[in-house]
């Protein structure tokens, strides 16, 4: 959410600004802007909308200097428009930040009182003014930087630079992420380790209430008592090839394309030659937990309530699930043996964070399964098990919900060997059966065509449901956010059985319904169920296997025949034809795949 990137730079700091925002873009696209210092003048650009309206404002209006900061904007307060815009600048000081600034109203009475006049509606604008202020009052940058992050509260990243400073940029963190990249004779910040990738690969992340001075000999790192301290320099790999589209229309079909071979990557990391499962040591022993508590947001949420069944049906263990923004204020009691578990892709989440913060010392242990391995939920974690999955651009995530199921599939196997659920055979099966999924999702992505026809059939739909029971009632409600997100129309999951309680009141001619049912257990349930829907003129995709079709495909609108695979990890598999349908009815929609309205891909506030 917002993305920030700063430039003590030996060339010209303006392009490498645009290039890194380009990479950060995915955090929030509302407005842009670049300021930089050159022969001792602060001077900025600002753009509403896409980065590459800020691009063709350079062309006409070039901004010179080594020195710079820059900024994509998520917008939280003020509408995006040029003044809402990032740099905000007050006097010789401009700032880019990142979160929200929960007490501004207060700070902005009194800086009005004092006679300073706003000139935008955002919390950013009274960072700028205040510490515009201390400087007035005598103050050296470092000195109103300091007083300032001392007023203020919520959660930031800040990178702030100075008129007459061509050799000075003042970053701090609070609640969110912010890295200082080490060049040669060069100096970065960025609020992640993508936007600092091409320019090093030497990263000092900042803590919690760190902040820093950076010249382009190095940085002076302060912790939250203002005390000087020794962030350590990490080489981090990021590999650039891994945030190109690769030939690829869109990030979202690269990584929708890339899931067979990052899940069997992750597979292969987490699994030795002969089947057994690798866990760091300080994994817990889910022979002696007694339940386990999965918090996470959006995607991450349904990859945890896909698990539940899991955990619950193979490992016999007790699993409560919760969205993170409703765990961490309805203060749940947490027992002396509960494992906490944390999942995010980003690992930056606020309300994930805050709620792993909310079991911290109440758990017994605190897990997390992320795809970012520097990230403030890995770093809190007392474990942090990484996804692999490699760079996920695209807003809406598809091979980081693939990868968490994968990890968690493992976690839910370990834990029913743990407690006795599971003998050696019954384990050899189980990741036999992991194993084959890159292979069925290989047979699923040679589906595309057909699915791409499908989705023609949808895109002129107002409101479509997703149906599903048992793990396939998580997918359900995957597929309807995927669509939603995506192409913007109306969609919802259900659990296929509740359908009759009330959303079948939905049902018409006009609204197609999507059916997850691969043959298992429930088939014959979700079909009386579609059966239902049918016999209502609901127009019925159902998606499920080869036996499933020659018993359930006659009447339905369309039958998708997916591959057959076992029905336990089956979601990780018919995951592909929900991403490719919400891909395929957005394409024929011709909204912004990448980039849809309204979203971002980390969100790190409230
Ligand atoms: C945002 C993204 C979603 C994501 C959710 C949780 O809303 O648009 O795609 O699922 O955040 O993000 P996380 O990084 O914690 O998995």
């Amino acid at each position: 959410m917002c993305g920030i990137i700063g430039v003590l730079g030996e060339h010209q700091a303006a392009p490498l600004m645009v290039e890194a925002l380009k990479r950060l873009e995915y955090r929030g696209y509302d407005s842009a802007g670049i300021a930089t210092v050159h022969e001792g003048r602060l001077d900025r650009r600002r753009a509403v909308g896409k980065l590459v309206n800020l691009q063709d404002l350079l062309v006409d209006s070039p901004l010179a200097g080594r020195a710079g900061i820059g900024h994509t904007r998520w917008a939280t307060h003020g509408a995006p428009t040029v003044s809402n815009a990032h740099p905000h600048a007050a006097g010789p000081v401009a700032v880019v930040h990142n979160g929200i600034i929960e007490n501004f109203r207060e700070l902005r009475a009194e800086l009005s009182a004092l006679g300073v006049n706003f000139e935008s509606e955002t919390d950013t604008e009274t960072v700028a003014q205040l510490v515009a202020h201390h400087l007035r009052q005598g103050k050296s940058p470092a000195e109103a930087a300091q007083a300032t992050f001392g007023r203020l509260e919520g959660a930031f990243a800040l990178a702030l630079l100075f008129d007459g400073e061509e050799d000075l940029l003042i970053a701090a963190r609070l609640g969110s992420p912010l890295a200082v990249g080490h060049g040669e004779g060069e100096m970065f910040v960025g609020s992640d380790a993508i936007a600092l990738a091409p320019l090093t690969d030497r990263v000092t992340y900042l803590d919690e209430g760190d902040w820093a001075v950076v010249t382009r000999a190095g940085v002076q790192v302060y912790d939250k008592t203002n005390a000087p301290v020794e962030r350590p320099v990490k080489r981090i790999a990021i590999d650039a090839a891994r945030i190109e589209k690769g030939g690829h229309r869109h990030f979202m079909a690269k990584e929708i394309a890339e899931q067979p071979t990052v899940l069997g990557e992750m597979l292969g990391h987490y699994l030795d030659a002969s089947g057994d499962i690798h866990f760091p040591d300080a994994l817990p022993d889910f022979g002696t937990v007694d339940r386990l508590v999965m918090v996470a947001c959006g995607t991450a949420f349904y990859a945890c309530q896909t698990a539940k069944y899991w955990f619950e049906q193979l490992a016999g263990l007790p699993v409560e699930i919760d969205i993170a923004s409703e765990f961490r204020y309805r203060q749940p009691p947490i027992g002396a043996n509960t494992a906490a578990l944390f999942v995010s892709q980003s690992g930056e989440t606020a309300d994930t964070l805050a709620a792993l913060r909310h079991c911290k010392g109440r758990a017994s242990h605190i897990l997390s399964v992320v795809n970012v391995p520097e990230s403030s939920i890995a770093r809190e974690s007392d474990l942090a098990l990484p996804i692999r999955a490699g760079v996920e651009v695209g807003v809406a995530s598809t091979k980081a919900f693939t990868c968490q199921l994968g990890v968690l599939a493992l976690l839910a196997v370990r834990a029913a060997e743990a407690r006795g659920r599971l003998d050696a055979a019954g384990v050899a099966e189980k990741i036999g059966m992991l194993r084959s999924v890159p292979g069925l999702m290989n047979l699923t992505l040679g589906l595309e065509p057909e699915i791409e026809r499908l989705a023609g059939g949808l895109a002129e739909a107002r409101d479509i449901l997703f149906l599903g029971r048992g793990p396939m009632y998580p997918l359900a409600l995957e597929g309807a956010l995927k669509l939603k997100e995506i192409s913007y129309i109306h969609a919802e999951g259900y659990a296929s059985g509740e359908l009759k309680h009330g959303p079948i009141a939905l049902i018409d001619q006009a609204v197609p319904v999507i059916v997850f049912a691969p043959t298992d257990g429930l088939f014959d349930k979700t079909v009386s169920n579609m059966q239902e829907v049918m016999a209502r003129h609901g127009q019925v995709l159902l998606i499920t296997d080869k036996a499933g079709a020659a018993r359930a495909a006659e009447g339905t609108w369309e039958t998708l025949v997916m591959p057959t695979c076992d029905p336990l990890f089956a979601p990780i598999v018919y995951a592909l034809p929900a991403q490719l349908l919400a891909y395929y009815t957005a394409l024929a929609k011709g909204t912004d795949v990448d980039q849809p309205r309204n979203l971002a891909k980390s969100v790190t506030v409230e």
